[in-house]
């Protein structure tokens, strides 16, 4: 099987995970690009698309590029997100990206949280109407954390041993 792990990160976090995912799989077919440097789908089997949560969803680039994954192919989703996991600031954008993908089979996804830089903080920290969720956004600093790239790891592996399963030609390894 031959793994594509592709992301959009904006100022490093969701690269991160990534790269964790990346080093998550113990196999020899695997590819690590930002998703600006993907230009051909078709030789990958199983892609593994991350994203930072933008107001709630999916940066238009990945929501793009979801869309233009070939139909038959595996993917997993990963982002990371300032609110609290499971949060509803988060959990939008992994519905929006589950509603993106017709005609691929989703395998799993997988959400941790991502500090926002302090500039942003503190602008948001003075506006009213953002204060609430600049409490909640600043409770993110020092994420991704160690704990949550091992979690991006073994989220890696887990998709892999259910793709062993559902993938029709055959084992990853
Ligand atoms: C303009 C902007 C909007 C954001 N909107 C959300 C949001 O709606 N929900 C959320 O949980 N986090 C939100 N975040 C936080 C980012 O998702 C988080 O910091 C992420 O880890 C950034 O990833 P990156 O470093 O890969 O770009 C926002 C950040 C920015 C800069």
């Amino acid at each position: 099987m031959n793994i594509l792990v592709t992301y959009y990160s904006q100022t490093g976090n969701t690269r991160k995970v990534a790269e964790a995912i990346f080093s998550g799989i113990h196999h020899n077919q695997k590819t690590l690009l930002p998703i600006d440097e993907v230009d051909n789908l078709g030789n990958f089997d199983f892609i593994f698309c991350g994203f930072p949560v933008l107001h709630h969803g999916v940066p238009p680039a990945m929501n793009r590029f979801i869309k233009s994954i070939p139909l038959g192919k595996i993917i997993a989703i990963f982002a990371t997100h300032a609110s609290l996991r499971g949060g509803e600031k988060a959990i939008t954008a992994f519905f929006e990206a589950l509603s993106l993908a017709k005609g691929q089979t989703i395998l799993g996804t997988f959400g941790c949280r991502g500090q926002v830089e302090f500039h942003l903080l503190d602008e948001w920290m003075e506006k009213p109407q953002e204060r609430t969720w600049a409490i909640e956004a600043q409770s993110a600093s020092g994420h991704p954390d160690t704990a949550d790239l091992e979690d991006a790891q073994m989220f890696a592996d887990l998709m892999l041993h259910s793709a062993e399963h559902s993938y029709p030609h055959g084992k990853t390894s």
